[in-house]
């Protein structure tokens, strides 16, 4: 099977709440784990411009949500782990879809439709209130999802219709352009079940009955006690259909607990135990993420200097990319009779590349140069040429891990957090 490309990005608009963490993040970083996938995962932030205007939220949020995918176990060695506004490509990407896409079809987005429905019913202007950001919104969702040619795309039901207009207008590009775009596979989680909220609604910011993943034990158990029970008393029998908390349990628990919790329902337990006995299993699974979630909070330069090395990694795809791209619509040296096969391979130029040579004492030897042509790694002389070839494969097969296997030959080696990025940057930039 060919490697599948997966991407998701998560809006930086808020703090993560159990619907985050149910719906969107533990089901990230388990996918990340699977074999024969390729995991883009990002920090939405030019998408949460669109509906916040408080700077300090803005950047607040994309502190909580990195440091929470990272406590929640994701490896950035891994995945491709970016913020959004760190790829200057994908609002210039953005244009070029903006050209391509019917206004029409943009007239015909959900949450823009909304906002029109609502201006009416109430008499108002339709498009009042309606920023350009808002109706452009699923062109920018386009160009984050069509820069990495992403063959799956895992989101909530509400974003399906997203994923549908990336494919139309991948699909127009493509037809006008030739074949760029890989047109994207939308992929729910169905046994996800969405989470209730305090209030037995859905658990959402706009409803203001989340329970934040990472709120202090205290407080996360005086929230659960909070949660909207019917009036049964202790010892009557209770539904389960329909209770919050059961839904709440179930999304935490294993088949046997959820069970158990079932039959006590059955039993009549009180509110009260009911509640505790979910405050004991979420504390259980979110404790020890939580831990790692403070220190990491503490600590803001070193998720910054983990999103940098992210989109280090993401730009080896999208610089290359966009070059191709720009040079496809037209937009080219004026003076350039060149291919859009050589545009490619000169924009690669700007990755690093592994060289090959012959040294005056006839001996064969490689070397491994950063984007900007620093050195990385230096080899001592082989004897037979195919052995240089040897090593290449597999240090491109096995990345970082190979240096060490392969460290009698090398004479001499750079710091391995860069050399590692450097093989990951020649893996993705290969043609998808
Ligand atoms: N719009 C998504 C949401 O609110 C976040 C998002 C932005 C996204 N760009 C994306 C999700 C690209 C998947 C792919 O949930």
């Amino acid at each position: 099977m060919s490697i599948q490309r997966v991407l998701t990005g998560i809006t930086t608009s808020g703090t993560p709440h159990l619907g985050n963490y149910v719906g969107a993040v533990r089901p990230t970083v388990r996918a990340s784990r699977q074999p024969d996938t390729e995991n883009f995962y990002f920090l939405a932030d030019y998408h949460a411009l669109i509906k916040v205007g408080e700077p300090a939220r803005v950047q607040r949020s994309t502190l909580e949500i990195a440091a929470t995918w990272l406590a929640c176990g994701l490896d950035p060695d891994r995945v491709t782990f970016y913020r959004q506004s760190d790829i200057p490509e994908i609002p210039e990407l953005t244009w070029l879809l903006t050209c391509v896409t019917g206004k029409g079809l943009l007239n015909r987005a959900h949450a823009y439709k909304a906002s029109v429905d609502k201006n009416t019913a109430t008499g108002t202007e339709p498009d009042h209130g309606v920023t350009a950001g808002l109706f452009m919104y699923p062109v920018l969702m386009a160009a984050d999802i069509l820069m990495f040619n992403a063959h799956q795309v895992p989101v909530g039901r509400d974003q399906i219709q997203h994923i549908e207009m990336a494919r139309d207008i991948a699909s127009s590009f493509n037809h006008l352009y030739g074949e760029h775009f890989t047109l994207p596979e939308v992929v729910i989680e169905d046994h996800v079940a969405t989470l209730p909220g305090l209030d037995g609604r859905k658990m959402s910011k706009s409803y203001d009955n989340t329970i934040p993943l990472f709120a202090p034990r205290d407080q996360l158990r005086r929230l659960i006690m909070g949660i909207l029970t019917d009036s049964s008393a202790p010892g009557e029998p209770k539904s389960t259909e329909g209770s919050a908390l059961f839904q709440l349990y179930q999304a935490f628990a294993s088949a046997e607990e959820t069970t158990a919790l079932a039959k006590a329902y059955a039993d009549g337990i009180a509110w009260g135990d009911a509640k505790q006995v979910l405050f004991e299993r979420l504390d259980r699974e979110i404790a020890p993420m939580r831990a790692v979630y403070d220190e990491l909070i503490q600590n803001p330069a070193q998720i910054e200097k983990t999103l940098r090395t992210g989109a280090e990694k993401a730009r080896s795809v999208a610089i290359p990319f966009t070059a191709r791209l720009r040079h496809a619509v037209g937009l080219r040296a004026l003076d350039s009779t060149t291919s859009a096969g050589k545009v490619a391979k000169q924009a690669k130029a700007a990755l690093p590349s592994f060289k090959q040579y012959r040294e005056q004492d006839g001996k064969f030897h490689f070397k491994l140069l950063d984007a900007q042509g620093e050195l990385l790694l230096q080899s001592n002389g082989f004897t037979n040429p195919r052995d240089v070839a040897q090593s290449i494969a597999q240090l491109q097969r096995d990345g970082a891990a190979a240096l060490d296997t392969l460290s009698a030959q090398l004479a001499s080696r750079a710091e391995t957090a860069r050399v590692q990025v450097a093989l990951e940057q020649l893996v993705l930039a290969r043609e998808p």
